[in-house]
């Protein structure tokens, strides 16, 4: 495992996000320490605005803090630079690109010889099985390739903060747990913290150590998953989307 360095750690400092009349995220704070942390908490409830607002694509009042570093404030091109990388509930592949393209894309706005990104490239290829499909064009792709090839986006170029948008959405069971198996290995191979929003509770519970809920823009529960999952109010929450199994 590669060794978390002193503040390898996310903080979340009381966000605040208004729209309008609804307030998307309100006073929100978490610490994320564990190598994967879960988001969840029914639809609407905040999850990809909170992500939203760490990448920077949204200002909130409140502050983050990620390895001591305020993200937020940081333009777009330094924001990867400093090691943040994300996928969206849709992929934002360029289907005219290769597989290897849509990755080089992003090594070419980083630093480092081309030597060391042909490297780093070849390795996302080969840990996401993708290195036969590499000169393929990424429209080519079927949706489990398709998340595949987001996730080695997110594994090349040094990451330090990786989140995943309900990566499972529209995969298979199958599918869904050969993807969980690939994200419960970035923080290993990277030493990346990971942020996983799903409303795949297995997949949650199989890969987060601890858990945020939100619902309705608030933090209900923020801890070890087990916990924050056997959580009354969690529960209550969850009730009429599924049974608690
Ligand atoms: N750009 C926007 N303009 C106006 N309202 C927005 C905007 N983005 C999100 N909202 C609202 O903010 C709230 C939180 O939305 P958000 O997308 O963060 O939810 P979510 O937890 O990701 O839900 P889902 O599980 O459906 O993806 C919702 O009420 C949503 O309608
Ligand atoms: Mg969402």
């Amino acid at each position: 495992m590669a060794a978390a360095e002193g503040a390898a750690m996310i903080e979340l400092n009381d966000l605040t996000v208004r729209f309008g009349g609804v307030t998307a995220l309100d006073a929100v704070s978490a610490r994320f320490k564990a190598p994967v942390s879960g988001i969840i908490g029914p639809n609407g409830a905040g999850k990809t605005t909170t992500m939203n607002v760490i990448s920077g694509f949204l200002r909130a009042q409140g502050s983050i803090s990620a390895f001591g570093t305020d993200i937020a404030r940081l333009a777009p091109h330094r924001r990867s630079q400093w090691g943040l990388r994300r996928s969206f509930q849709r992929e934002q592949l360029a289907d005219d690109l290769s597989v290897a393209d849509n990755l080089q894309v992003i090594l070419d706005a980083l630093p480092g010889t081309a030597q060391e990104k042909r490297a780093d490239l070849a390795q996302a290829l080969e840990v996401t099985g993708l290195a036969a499909r590499a000169q393929q064009l990424a429209g080519g792709l079927n949706t489990f390739e398709r998340r595949l090839t987001d996730v080695a986006r997110c594994l090349i170029g040094r990451p330090r903060l990786v989140m995943f948008d309900e990566p499972a959405g529209g995969l298979t069971q199958d599918e869904t747990h050969r993807l969980g198996t690939l994200i419960a290995q970035v923080h290993g191979l990277t030493g990346a913290l990971v942020l996983l929003i799903d409303h795949d509770v297995d997949l949650i519970q199989r890969l987060c150590s601890e858990t945020l809920v939100l619902d309705f823009g608030r933090r209900i529960a923020f801890g070890e998953t087990r916990a924050v999952l056997a959580d009354p109010a969690v529960q209550a929450a969850y009730l009429g989307i599924e049974e608690a199994g």
